[in-house]
């Protein structure tokens, strides 16, 4: 599939996006282990979180789903999942494939991990690393890129561990596994990232203790299932932000969405950048924080992204790199080095991209400069990723001309029902076959 987008005039609107991608993951796998039912609901029913259900199912979960975005897990409880009947696919989804590493290596059975493309080329010597430490036996392509096998029957204990990069999935990997493991297991970031699996092991009973950027818990711990309501997913409305921002004059308000703060990177980023971004009705859904967000149309203006902000904003640098391309001046972006290895390398897509469609952007190692300017029609590559592919066909709702991505299926992954979102606010995207 490809994207056709033609110049578009976003209008006032109200909307809801799908659940958050990160959450329901989570719901599905702490849900499994968990003692007694956990009922889902706002589950994003997308493809790399659908991989999740299915693997579940596979480790002998019953799991239905009444409707899309409905769950009811009947949990199995810590030692509860039995040995699947063959590989577990996890598609695109790095969360999927490294926190299912840390849940599946205190197991007594083995098992295999592996995914598509995109996924059996992303390094897996991250997680491998400290699961190791944990006693833990895991093997991978020599590249350390799945697929992963998993040895079962091995007894793990508890260790601390310095994270050498910040990642919400390798902290999540060794929380996992240290519910298996003997003693205390703990881990340190360098940078707060996303506290997801702190939080929802928190509602299930788990004692998680946080002390700055030690974030610690004590094996054998039960779960126990509970109701998890799943916020709008920020990352995705991040898109809806972008076409607000970059309309005319349109007033967009986005219902529900998750503002943890350790997500909020955008919302600080882009306010700092000149948009008008208020958060309305702050509330909780369970241990996540919710707010509706309300985006008007602003002139934004360039200068250095902190990068305090990085591991805050992780998946939206491909929307960030858009908005500094509309911006007035030159925007820095630096300490981004990690967006390298995501569904693609995003600093060097983004950059590709915007190239095609006008704008000079200068590229480094670990960051780029992006020159603000107007986009013209042309020609872009996704490389297959989600969000590269929604990033860039905003771009073309205020381009000079239409704008086509190609390779756009894996939109999918994330956000279900985009095209139909973006119409709802006026933007022009359509998906259409390629060729
Ligand atoms: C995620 C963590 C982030 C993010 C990913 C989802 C999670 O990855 O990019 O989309 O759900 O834990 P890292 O923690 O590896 O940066």
């Amino acid at each position: 599939m490809q994207f056709k987008v033609t110049p578009s005039t976003v209008r006032d609107a109200s909307v809801t996006v799908p659940g958050d991608k990160s959450v329901s993951h989570r719901a599905l796998m702490l849900g499994s282990i968990a003692t007694g039912t956990t009922e889902v609901s706002g589950f994003l029913a997308g493809e790399d979180c659908l991989a999740t259900l299915a693997a579940m199912r596979m480790l002998g979960v019953k799991i239905e789903q009444p409707t899309p975005t409905e769950m009811s897990i009947e949990g199995v409880g810590l030692h509860g999942l039995r040995a699947p009947s063959g590989p577990l696919d996890l598609g695109n989804s790095g969360t999927a494939m490294r926190l299912m590493a840390g849940l599946l290596c205190g197991q007594d059975f083995d098992s295999v991990l592996t995914g598509d493309e995109s996924l059996n080329s992303r390094p897996m010597g991250r997680i491998i690393t400290p699961l190791t430490k944990m006693g833990a036996a895991i093997e991978s392509d020599c590249d350390g890129t799945p697929p992963l096998q998993i040895a079962g029957g091995l007894k793990l204990k508890g260790i601390h561990y310095d994270l050498p990069m910040a990642s919400a999935q390798v902290k999540s990997a060794v929380l996992l596994a240290g519910l298996y493991a003997d003693g205390v297991s703990s881990v340190a970031e360098p940078a707060v990232t996303r506290d997801h699996t702190e939080r929802m092991l928190g509602s299930m009973g788990v004692t998680v203790l946080t002390e700055s950027k030690r974030i610690s818990l004590r094996g054998g711990q039960e779960l126990q299932g509970c109701d998890v309501r799943v916020p709008a997913d920020l990352s995705s409305a991040a898109f809806v932000m972008l076409a607000a921002i970059l309309a005319e004059n349109a007033d967009i308000l986005i219902n529900s969405v998750g503002v943890n703060p350790t997500r909020t990177g955008v919302i600080d980023i882009l306010q700092g950048m000149g948009a008008d971004i208020s958060l309305e009705n702050p509330r909780l859904l369970g241990e996540e924080p919710v707010a509706d967000i309300r985006v008007r149309s602003s002139k934004l203006h360039g200068g250095a992204v902190d990068p305090q902000l990085v591991s805050l904003a992780i998946d939206e640098f491909p929307v960030l790199f858009v908005a500094a391309a509309a911006a007035s001046g030159k925007t820095e972006f630096s300490g981004i080095g990690e967006l390298r290895v995501k569904e693609s390398d995003r600093i060097a897509a983004m950059s590709e991209g915007l190239r095609a469609l006008g704008i000079t952007v200068d590229e480094s190692a670990d960051g780029a400069v992006v020159h603000g300017g107007r986009f013209c029609g042309g020609l872009v590559q996704s490389y297959g990723d989600h969000r590269i592919a929604m990033s860039l066909a905003l771009a073309g709702t205020v381009a000079s001309d239409t704008v086509t991505v190609k390779n756009v299926a894996a939109v999918d992954t994330s956000f279900p029902g985009f095209c139909d979102c973006m119409a709802a606010i006026g933007a022009d995207i359509r998906a259409v076959e390629e060729g």
